[in-house]
C-alpha cells in the first residue's frame, strides 16, 4: 500500500480544510474524510478542526476502536512528506516561542498585580482604621 503511495506535502494537504473537502494527517498517512464527515460518530466539526495539522494525537486521545482504525483504510489517499512537516514546525517555532514569551511576560505582570492589590487594600484599610481610631481618641479627650 505504501510502496507506490502518493507523497503529499503538508502545504497541499492543509488546503483541504472544509466541510466539502476535508483531509486529515494521522500517523504519517493522509485521509480524505470528506465523504465520512456526516457519518463520523464524533461529529464533523472535530474532524474539520483536526485539519491543517498532525491530528495523530487528537485521534489517539479519543481512544478509537479497532473498527474505527479499520475504517480509516477506506479514506486513505497517501503519505505525508515528513520533510514538509518538519519545515512547517521549524517555521512555526520562532513565532510560537515569541508569542508564548509575550503571553508569559504579560501574564506574569498581571500575576504581580493580583498579588500586590490585596496587600495594598489591606494597608489602606489599616491606615484608615488607624487614623479613625486616632481621631476618636482625640475627640474623646
Ligand atoms: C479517518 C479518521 C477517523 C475515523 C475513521 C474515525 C472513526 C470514528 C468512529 C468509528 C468512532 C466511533 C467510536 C469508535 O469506534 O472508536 C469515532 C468516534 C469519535 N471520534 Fe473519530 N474517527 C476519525 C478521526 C477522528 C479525529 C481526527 C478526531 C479528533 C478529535 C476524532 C474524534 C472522535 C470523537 C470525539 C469520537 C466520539 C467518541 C465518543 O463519544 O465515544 N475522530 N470516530
Amino acid at each position: 500500500m505504501t510502496s507506490d503511495a502518493k507523497i503529499l506535502s503538508f502545504q497541499e494537504v492543509s488546503k483541504h480544510n472544509l466541510k466539502t473537502d476535508c483531509w486529515l494527517i494521522i500517523s504519517g498517512k493522509v485521509y480524505d474524510v470528506t465523504a465520512f464527515l456526516d457519518d463520523h460518530p464524533g461529529g464533523d466539526d472535530v474532524l474539520i478542526l483536526a485539519t491543517e495539522k498532525d491530528a495523530t494525537e487528537d485521534f489517539e486521545d479519543v481512544g478509537h476502536s479497532q473498527d474505527a482504525k479499520d475504517l480509516m483504510k477506506d479514506y486513505y489517499i497517501g503519505e505525508i512528506d515528513s520533510k514538509s512537516m518538519l519545515q512547517k514546525n521549524k517555521r512555526k517555532m520562532p513565532s510560537n516561542t515569541a508569542s508564548a514569551y509575550n503571553q508569559e511576560s504579560g501574564s506574569s505582570s498581571s500575576n504581580i498585580l493580583t498579588f500586590l492589590l490585596p496587600i495594598l487594600i489591606l494597608v489602606l484599610a489599616y491606615a484608615l482604621y488607624y487614623f479613625a481610631k486616632k481621631d476618636a481618641i482625640i475627640s474623646y479627650q
